[in-house]
């Protein structure tokens, strides 16, 4: 099989193409290192099933490279809290151009190839456990800019059903907070920066009071049930949640690391007005109903946080020893 996968070399992206690498497959990445990094392909650049296109998703020639693919997944977004707020307006239209570039363009290919897009758990309104019918996020006028991440992957869904009225084979995949080796946590992703400062023994900040819970799923399993709803007839044109209804709360997050780690760092609490420099609305509760993406896909996840957070752990060290 031939795999397009944009953002390939960013954190989901290049595990994907790491999976497709080892089932036989023929991998094209398409990445601008805006936030995805060169090390975490670089040890796909020799192999001769993989070729890399460095550029930017909206300005490439995409209908070469997908006329040479049975399977896109579209991974690039600009992704990350502080780099959403930092770049708000350009983070919306970028994710939004990119989507509908890359759907437009299978739209009009000889071969339309199947395309999965990746939405995000953020556009649930949802604060339990939510399933994909549920309703989207509400947002009161004028509060825009804290959500307007969610807002670009509300509208590349949009874009995406519109896309399937007209024929095309595409699943919505919603991912909730997938964590593995090379996630970074430089635009604020919970896990790498916790380990990070564990491991440096700086202080383990905590964003509000700690009591928020996130269920938390293994890149390999992530990447796995992506597969698996591409393939699967039964998720076609759906929406499919994407993720492990393992709830923990972010202090006790904390407290696992810093055992994990044995590290003698303190957890502090920071408020949301300090991390980010603006008022912050935090949901309290995000968790994903699995059932439609098991009975679609018989899909069981393998990792529990456990062996995920020892995998990074040892992933880390192991950069530290280099
Ligand atoms: N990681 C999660 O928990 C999670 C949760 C929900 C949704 N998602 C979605 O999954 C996808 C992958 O997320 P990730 O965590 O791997 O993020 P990431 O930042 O590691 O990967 C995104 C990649 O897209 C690339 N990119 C950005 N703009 C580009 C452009 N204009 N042209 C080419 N490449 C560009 C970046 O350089 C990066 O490598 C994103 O669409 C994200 O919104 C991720």
């Amino acid at each position: 099989m031939r795999v397009l996968v944009t953002g390939g070399a960013g954190f989901i992206g290049s595990h994907l193409v790491d999976f497709h690498l080892h089932r036989g497959d023929f991998v094209i990445a398409i990445d601008n290192f805006s936030a995805g990094r060169r090390e975490n392909i670089e040890s796909f650049l020799s192999h001769p099933r993989f070729r890399l296109i460095e550029g930017d998703v909206r300005l490439i020639d995409l209908q070469e490279l997908i006329s040479q693919s049975d399977r896109v997944y579209h991974m690039a977004a600009l992704v990350g809290m502080k780099l959403v707020l930092s770049h708000p307006v350009e983070a919306f239209l970028s994710n939004i151009e990119m989507s509908a570039h890359v759907l437009q363009e299978v739209s009009i290919s000889k071969n339309r190839p199947r395309v999965l897009i990746a939405s995000s758990s953020c556009v649930y309104q949802c604060q339990d456990f939510a399933k994909e019918d549920d309703p989207l996020l509400s947002i009161p006028a004028g509060q825009y800019k804290q959500h307007m991440y969610a807002l670009s992957k509300i509208s590349s869904e949009a874009i995406a059903d519109g896309y399937i009225n007209q024929g095309l084979h595409c699943v919505i995949a919603r991912p909730f907070n997938v964590i593995g080796p090379r996630q970074t946590g430089r635009y604020g992703m919970v896990v790498p920066n916790f380990i990070e400062q564990a491991l440096r023994g700086d202080p383990i900040t905590v964003y509000g009071d700690g009591k928020q819970t996130r269920a938390f799923c293994d890149v390999r399993d992530a990447v796995h049930a992506m597969h698996l709803s591409l393939e699967k007839e039964a998720c076609k044109n759906q929406i499919v949640n994407i993720g492990y209804p393992q709830e923990i709360s972010i202090y006790a997050l904390a407290e696992k690391i810093k055992e994990k780690t044995k590290s003698s760092s303190p957890i502090v609490f920071v408020p949301y007005q300090e991390a980010y420099g603006m008022e912050f609305y935090d949901i309290q509760r995000r968790n994903p109903v699995i059932d439609h993406l098991q009975q679609w896909t018989g899909f069981v996840p393998q990792y529990g946080l456990e062996d995920t957070l020892d995998a990074i752990i040892d992933a880390e060290k192991k950069k530290r020893v280099l």
